[in-house]
C-alpha cells in the first residue's frame, strides 16, 4: 500500500481547479451521503482492465479511449448513449481489423463531468461570472445563479453515471455488441457519408468470416467473445471530494480503489507532483492516465512515474500525450527517450484533440486535418524510436454535430453554428471518428507489414 496515504490525504496538499462552494457544510453533507452509496464499478473489473492494458504496454493490443469532453445532464438519454456506443464499436471493429490485435475499449463516459478551466472567470460583454466547471459543479447558463457551485449536482452526476453504466453494460453483454450485428451499427447519417462504403466492405468481410466459422461450429452461442465485449469507463479525477467519497477498500485484496470509474486520469493542469491530484491518485489501485502536454520535462515525467507507479507495474499507467500537431515532433521523442532510458512500463496513447483547439467564428473548434496530422506524427515517431504506439484518446460523440471542421464532408467554419452542442471542447462527430479509425487502421497495418519485412528480410 502507498506510504502515508489515506483517501483524504490529498486535503493536506495544495490544489488547483477547486470550485468555490459557498456552503461548505452542505458540501460535506453531500460527500458523506455519497460515501454511503454503492460503488459504480468493482475492483475486479479495474484489475481486468489493468491486465488488458499491461498487454498493450508490451505491444500486444491497442487502447481506444473516447467520448464526450463533458457529459451533460441535458444530453442524458438512451439514444445518445446508444449512438455513442455504436460509433465507438464501429471504430473498435475497424481498428481490430487493422491492427489484428485486441482493442481495449474505454469510454470517456459515466462520470466525465468535471472540467478544468483556463480561467476562473467568463466574460460576456460587460458581465463577468465564475466559469462553468461541468454539470457536476455548476450550470452552463450564463447567469449568476447557475454559476454557483451546488453540491446536489454531485448526487445527480452519480445517478446519471449509474444509469449510463447500466445501459452500457447491457449493450456490451446483452447482445447488442454481437459481431453478427456489425452491419446494424451503421448510424443513419453515417450511411450517407463517404465512410459508409468502406465500412460496409469491412462489415461484409467480417460477416463472411462469421459464416465460415459458423460452418465449422464456432458460433456466438458457444463463443461468448463473439457476442460480448469488455467495455470500461473512465473520466478525469478532478473533483476530489466526489472521488474520495467513492473510494472503497476492495474486500478481496484489501486495496483502495476509486469506484467512480474503471480508469481515471490526471489532467494536464493538475499534475504538479506535490499537489492534491497526484496525491489522491497514487494511493488507489486503478489503472491511471496522465495527460502529458508540452510543459512536461523528461525528469518531471520520471518524477511523476515514480510517484504513480513505483513498482513499475505494467498496465498501471497510460501516458496520454497531447502536444498539438506542430509540437508533437519536438516533445514526444524526448519523453519516449526518458521513459525508455529508465525502463518504465507505460502505455503510450495519443490525444490529438487538446493541443489542436483554435477559435473560428467565435467557436472553439479543431481542424480535422490537424487531428489526423498529430496522430500520423505519433505513429511515425514511435516507429522511429522502436516503441509501441499503444492507443488513442479522442473527444467524440455518436451524434451528427458540427464542432470540428474538415473531414470527408469538409465542414467549414460557417457550418459550426448548425449543430454545435458540446458543453466544453469540440468533439469529432461519428463520421469523423470513423474516418480517423480507418486512417489509424491503415497505419497499424503499415506497421505490421514493415515488421514482417524486417523478420523475413
Ligand atoms: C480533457 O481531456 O478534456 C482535458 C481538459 O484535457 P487536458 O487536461 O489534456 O487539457
Ligand atoms: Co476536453
Amino acid at each position: 500500500m502507498a506510504q502515508n496515504w489515506t483517501p483524504n490525504s490529498w486535503r493536506q496538499k495544495p490544489i488547483q481547479q477547486v470550485p468555490d462552494y459557498p456552503d461548505l457544510a452542505a458540501l460535506s453533507a453531500t460527500e458523506a451521503q455519497l460515501a454511503t452509496y454503492p460503488p459504480l464499478v468493482f475492483a475486479g473489473e479495474a484489475r481486468r482492465l489493468k491486465s488488458a492494458l499491461a498487454n498493450v504496454s508490451e505491444g500486444r493490443g491497442f487502447l481506444l479511449q473516447g467520448g464526450d469532453c463533458a457529459e451533460s445532464f441535458a444530453e442524458h438519454g438512451a439514444d445518445t448513449i446508444r449512438d455513442f456506443f455504436r460509433a465507438f464499436l464501429q471504430m473498435a471493429v475497424v481498428l481490430t481489423f487493422g491492427a489484428q490485435q485486441p482493442v481495449v475499449k474505454v469510454g470517456r463516459i459515466a462520470g466525465q463531468f468535471a472540467k478544468p478551466r483556463s480561467s476562473n472567470i467568463e466574460r460576456q460583454g460587460d458581465v463577468e461570472l465564475p466559469s462553468y466547471r461541468g454539470d457536476i459543479i455548476n450550470g452552463i447558463e450564463f447567469n449568476e445563479k447557475a454559476r454557483i457551485p451546488d453540491p446536489e449536482r454531485q448526487l445527480m452526476a452519480y445517478r446519471q453515471s449509474a444509469a449510463t453504466l447500466n445501459l452500457l453494460r447491457a449493450f456490451a453483454m446483452g447482445g447488442y455488441a454481437n459481431l453478427e450485428n456489425v452491419h446494424q451499427w451503421m448510424l443513419g447519417f453515417v450511411k450517407e457519408s463517404p465512410q459508409a462504403e468502406r465500412y460496409r466492405k469491412l462489415a461484409d468481410r467480417i460477416s463472411e468470416t462469421m459464416d465460415f466459422m459458423k460452418a465449422i461450429g464456432i458460433t456466438s452461442e458457444n463463443h461468448p467473445s463473439l457476442r460480448e465485449t469488455d467495455f470500461f469507463t473512465s473520466h478525469e479525477a478532478l473533483l476530489l471530494g466526489y472521488e474520495q467519497a467513492l473510494t472503497r477498500v476492495d474486500s478481496t485484496s484489501g486495496d483502495w480503489y476509486a469506484t467512480s470509474g474503471h480508469m481515471i486520469w490526471i489532467g494536464d493542469r493538475t499534475r504538479q507532483p506535490d499537489h492534491a491530484h497526484i496525491e489522491y491518485c497514487r494511493g488507489i489501485k486503478n489503472p491511471l492516465g496522465l495527460k502529458c502536454g508540452p510543459s512536461l520535462t523528461g525528469d518531471g515525467l520520471i518524477e511523476l512515474i515514480d510517484l504513480l507507479n513505483p513498482q513499475n507495474e505494467a498496465g498501471r499507467l497510460t501516458l496520454i500525450c497531447r502536444f498539438g500537431h506542430d509540437k508533437v515532433a519536438e516533445h514526444l521523442p524526448r519523453l519516449i527517450r526518458a521513459v525508455e532510458k529508465e525502463g518504465r512500463k507505460v502505455v503510450w496513447s495519443c490525444d490529438p484533440m487538446h493541443g489542436n483547439t483554435i477559435t473560428l467564428n467565435n467557436y472553439k473548434t479543431r481542424p480535422f486535418e490537424r487531428v489526423l496530422s498529430e496522430v500520423e506524427s505519433f505513429f511515425q515517431i514511435h516507429r522511429a524510436e522502436g516503441t509501441h504506439p499503444g492507443g488513442i484518446h479522442v473527444e467524440m460523440t455518436g451524434n451528427d454535430v458540427t464542432e470540428c471542421t474538415g473531414g470527408a464532408r469538409a465542414l467549414s467554419g460557417a457550418d459550426l453554428a448548425d449543430r454545435y452542442h458540446t458543453h466544453c471542447d469540440p468533439r469529432l462527430n461519428a463520421d469523423q471518428a470513423l474516418e480517423l479509425a480507418f486512417l489509424l487502421a491503415e497505419r497499424m497495418k503499415g506497421g505490421r507489414d514493415e515488421k514482417r519485412m524486417v523478420v523475413n528480410g
